[in-house]
């Protein structure tokens, strides 16, 4: 068996997804279910994008112990020195550098010749490497550059240092064999390639993102770079969960082994889709909520006389299913954090006191507790250490069947309660008029989505919805067991995660080019 590494970028690629804009603490708690999970490698961010970005990978790199952490960086001398500064404290830290080696990209985005483009890899190579013991680089858009440019850029960036070298299908343009030939290329023609990493890295803008990856795989490639449940930029990049469930359950095929724990993935994906706002088709590959559901009746009549002849990954091998014990109103601190531990959720002890209250009283008004509650709660206070941030103080609605009005008190960033009225078609459209008059700005309604957390009449509602504020777009999520309590805290969140956003940008870091 050979071993591939598995190198996760949810947290860099995936998070540059349209609209998703993860907090700080969200950030640190996909870190630690992705190191749950045995990845081996994972990119938490682009340090010199933003100070918030430099803030989570700093974070990220001094609480992950078991995976290498990495920072994405142009061939900037300023990129270079922030991901050291977010890197620094990390137990085997990486940095990512990358450039576009395309004509496209050369001439019209970089507006570099090639040459220009080999002195600047070159260059921001050494300089890293006086800091970095493990350097990756990527040649930007592979796929549609010139072979021969490849290896002899290639040939450099190995010379100066580079330790493990990219070749992304950033456009999603590539087809399996193509991939696969482009990789072989590179092998027979660059010298001493053996002394490195090969790494594929797709985009799924065609839907072939797993084939690709399974096909560079194949090729020999050493490492394999993705996303949970495959978000990321337009289409997204490789899910890795099926790419992972893919190599597991054709073993024999591919021959590949990887450090994974494959029951993390269920969990994992959940995670992320939670604190993205990013909701899972229920028919995607591995980790949809129809994934194991068999409808036909001789589909669930082969199935009950034999699992196999329907079913060729077993739910609990991804984790699904597997933890059922359910909690309830008699459940005590001891059970609930057993409960929290399995789980995998990391509470210091104010925040675990926090999470018990709002268990007890969720025991009150629904009588059976399951782990998706548990974790809602646990994520539903995901903003709690941003300074000035709108809350909301009350609620009141009047509903008849022609017209809405609506009541809200808003707790502003600056502490004082305002309260407006307004009318709506509806009660979602009234709460939101009269929390727009609140906050006096405009606040566009891109999206609204509503889901409940679990089955049952006592359900508790997730909302989640896109605003535009402040020129800004921002996810909000909001979680009640009454959906418009629901629908007004996901709208308020959205406006705190633009004014965070706002706060973070103001001390944005600037790059200088080398
Ligand atoms: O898709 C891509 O080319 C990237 C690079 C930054 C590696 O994400
Ligand atoms: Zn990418």
């Amino acid at each position: 068996m050979r071993k591939v590494e598995i190198f996760d970028t949810t947290l860099r690629d995936g998070e540059q997804s349209a609209g998703v804009n993860l907090h700080f603490h969200e950030k640190v708690e996909i870190a630690l279910q992705l190191e749950r999970l045995g990845v081996d490698v994972m990119e938490a961010g682009f340090p010199a994008s933003s100070a918030g970005d430099l803030r989570a990978v700093q974070e990220i790199s001094r609480r992950i112990k078991n995976v290498s952490v990495v920072g994405l960086a142009r061939t900037h001398l300023a990129d270079i020195d922030a991901a050291w500064e977010a890197l620094r404290d990390a137990q085997a830290p990486r940095l990512h550098l990358f450039i576009a080696t395309s004509p496209i990209h050369m001439e019209h985005k970089l507006r570099m010749s090639p040459d220009e483009v080999v002195d600047s890899s070159i260059q921001a190579l050494r300089y890293a490497a006086g800091k970095f013991p493990m350097i990756e680089w990527s040649a930007e858009d592979a796929t549609r550059s010139d072979w021969d440019f490849l290896v002899r850029i290639i040939q450099e960036v190995i010379r100066a240092g580079a330790k493990v070298i990219n070749l992304p299908d950033t456009v999603g343009y590539t087809t399996p064999k193509e991939y696969a030939a482009m990789f072989q290329y590179v092998q027979q023609h660059v010298d001493q390639i053996e002394k490195v990493t090969l790494s594929a890295h797709c985009h799924d803008d065609l839907g072939l993102a797993v084939a690709n990856t399974l096909a560079a795989m194949e090729a020999g490639v050493g490492q394999i770079e993705g996303t949970i449940n495959g978000i990321g930029e337009r289409a997204g990049n490789v899910a890795l969960e099926e790419v992972l469930v893919a190599m597991a359950i054709r073993k024999s095929l591919f021959g590949i082994e990887t450090g994974v724990d494959l029951t993390q993935v269920s969990r994992t994906s959940k995670l992320v889709s939670k604190l993205t706002g990013m909701v899972i088709p229920a028919n995607k590959a591995v980790v949809g909520a129809n994934a194991f559901a068999h409808e036909s009746g001789i589909h669930q009549d082969g199935v009950l006389k034999n699992t196999l002849t329907y079913e060729i990954i077993s739910p609990e091998s991804v984790g699904v299913g597997s933890n059922r014990l359910v909690m309830g109103k008699h459940s005590g601190r001891h059970a609930f954090a057993e409960k929290c531990k399995d789980l995998g959720l990391t509470l210091d002890n104010e925040n675990f006191n926090k999470l018990f209250e709002a268990f007890k009283a969720l025991t009150d008004k629904k009588k059976e507790v399951t782990d998706d509650d548990i974790l809602a709660l646990a994520l539903d206070s995901s903003l709690e250490d941003m300074g000035g941030k709108y809350e909301l103080d009350f609620l009141h609605v009047s509903y008849n069947s022609t017209q809405t009005t609506t009541a809200v008190g808003v707790r502003t960033p600056g502490g004082q309660v305002v309260r407006e009225v307004a009318t709506g078609k509806g009660s979602v459209e009234a709460i939101y008029n009269a929390i727009e008059r609140a906050v006096q700005d405009p606040v566009r309604l891109e999206d609204y989505r509503i889901q409940s957390t679990t089955g049952g009449q006592d359900s508790l509602a997730e909302v989640y919805v896109k605003v535009h504020f402040h020129n800004h777009a921002g996810i909000g999520r909001g979680l009640d067991n009454d959906v418009l309590a629901a629908s007004a805290k996901a709208f308020l969140d959205g406006l705190n995660r633009v004014l965070l956003k706002e706060q973070l940008d103001a001390i944005v870091t600037s790059a200088a080019p080398l």
